[in-house]
């Protein structure tokens, strides 16, 4: 497999997950029935499976692994928190209050794992320093 293939698709990937998290999250704050689309349920799942796969892909292809380099180790634990915030955002979260936190918190994460990811760092704030 062509890493520059696979890091295309991780990146487009990226930014698909990004556009399908903030219109959800705007329909969220909205109220709006489009939330519940049947679309909305599958496209945005099979994004975020094939965006995990790449990242795997990519992963296997660099040889370098989370719980091994430090950078991968910081992005596993980033997504959880991306996914579970995201979850929180948009449906799990009882008061609206805290669905609207949980979407910024989500947001401040995935700033974060994009920075991770270029910088090869656990705290990219210390290397761009
Ligand atoms: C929401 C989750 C994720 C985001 C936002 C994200 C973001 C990115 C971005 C922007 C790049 C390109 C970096 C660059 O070209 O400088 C990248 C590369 C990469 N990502 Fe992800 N990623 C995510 C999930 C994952 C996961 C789950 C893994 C693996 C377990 C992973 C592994 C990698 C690897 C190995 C690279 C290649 C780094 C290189 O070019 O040397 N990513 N990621």
């Amino acid at each position: 497999m062509d890493f520059a293939l696979v890091r295309d698709v991780h990146i487009a990937t990226v930014g698909i997950t990004l556009t399908l998290f903030l219109l959800r999250y705007a329909w969220m704050l909205q109220e709006s029935p489009r939330l519940k689309a049947r679309w909305v349920k599958i496209i945005p799942h099979a994004n975020d499976t094939l965006l995990l796969a790449s990242g795997i892909g990519l992963a296997l292809m660099i040889r370098q692994y989370p719980f091994v380099d430090a950078w991968l180790t910081a992005k596993f634990f980033a997504l959880l928190a991306y996914i579970l915030f995201g979850t929180l955002a948009l449906k799990r979260a009882r008061s609206k209050t805290q669905r609207t936190a949980s979407g910024l918190a989500a947001l401040t994460v995935f700033a974060y794992l994009v920075m991770v990811a270029v910088s090869h760092s656990p705290a990219p704030w210390s290397v761009w320093r």
